[in-house]
């Protein structure tokens, strides 16, 4: 066995001279010091020597195995770094899998809200963030000192500009450039000065509808959005039609749909009401058809303003509105 050990190391040391790279360094490696290398073969017979021949074996063992991994080390400084290189490339090792993202609720939600709309045949149209005080109120026929003006609570910028408190002033930018017949949606952010809660922040997205034509009527109004929250919310979709008042339309109506959660019995969703909040609209006012240079006697239309934020809430049941600006991951990975 002193013989065969010494063998080892002569043919180990032979062995390393002719290494020129990495991978032939690997299998020397495993060779020599492998779980099955050859040194380990011989060692594990030690146990089985008389007594008194085990502790010279053992010794000579090691001395072996640590020339050899001297060596071993001194030659693998050596191989020149191109070598090394070449050799610890593999190309064909899988890569890592990279996290892809993606898109937020809310932009799933806006895209699924404008293929309904554009397969009704409206176009999509994008607005201003920051307005002038003309287009967010005085040609939607809110004037100054009117008190409808206190329902939009405004953050003013630099230069008597604000930023839009609606999507409603595209109506007005669009129809600069556009004559009627037009059907259009004007998605985009908008902002208030709010104390925010879970059903209110600061920033948040509207969805503008417009249609203009000769005779447009509230049957034409009522039945889009009907089609609408149908295609979104199911076919089970019920609603009504309140009366309500924005100084753009007239008349001016909020649309109700009946809650999905409780059929409309009543529940935590629909505080006890049966019927959820969807939408503001109206038949557009003349005034504001005469600021778009559209003669009111002519041409009729409807608008109607979409709280994307809530439609998505209620589409995923979601309870706080905040939780869609927080860019929390736990969050945003259920989409
Ligand atoms: N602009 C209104 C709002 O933000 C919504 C609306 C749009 C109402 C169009 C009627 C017609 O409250």
């Amino acid at each position: 066995m002193k013989e065969q050990l010494h063998k080892i190391k002569q043919r180990g040391l032979e062995d390393l001279e002719k290494i020129s790279n990495m991978k032939q360094m690997r299998s020397f490696e495993v060779q020599y010091f492998g779980r099955k290398g050859e040194l380990s073969q011989v060692m594990r017979r030690i146990k089985d020597l008389p007594k008194n021949e085990r502790p010279a074996l053992g010794k000579l063992a090691n001395e072996v195995k640590q020339a050899l991994n001297i060596a071993r080390s001194k030659a693998e400084k050596s191989l020149t770094s191109k070598q090394r290189e070449v050799s610890v490339i593999d190309l064909t090792w899988p890569s890592q899998p990279h996290r892809l993202g993606h898109l937020h609720p809310l932009t799933q939600f806006l895209d699924k809200v404008m293929n309904i709309f554009t397969s009704m045949g409206f176009e999509v149209l994008e607005g201003q963030e920051v307005e002038t005080p003309e287009y967010n109120f005085d040609l939607l026929n809110i004037p100054k000192n009117h008190p409808s003006r206190d329902a939009w609570d405004t953050f003013y910028v630099e230069g008597g500009m604000l930023m839009r408190t609606h999507t409603s002033p595209v109506q007005l930018r669009a129809m600069k450039k556009k004559r009627p017949p037009v059907r259009l949606i004007a998605p985009g952010r908008v902002f208030r000065h709010e104390a925010t809660d879970a059903g209110h922040e600061t920033t948040f997205y509207q969805c503008e509808g417009l249609v203009i034509d000769r005779s447009i009527t509230v049957s034409n109004l009522i039945s889009t959005l009907e089609q609408f929250l149908k295609e979104v919310y199911g076919p089970k979709v019920k609603i009504r039609v309140r009366p309500e008042y924005y100084p753009f339309v007239e008349p001016g109506m909020d649309v109700d749909m009946q809650c999905l959660i409780c059929d409309g019995q009543g529940c935590s969703v629909c505080h006890q009401r049966g019927w959820l909040e969807m939408l503001g609209s109206g038949m557009i006012h003349p005034k504001v058809l005469s600021n778009m240079n559209i003669d009111p006697e002519k041409f009729s239309g409807f608008a109607f303003g979409l709280g994307i934020d809530r439609l998505m809430m209620l589409y995923h049941g979601i309870n706080d509105v905040r939780l869609s600006y927080s860019g929390d991951l736990r969050f945003l990975e259920q989409f």
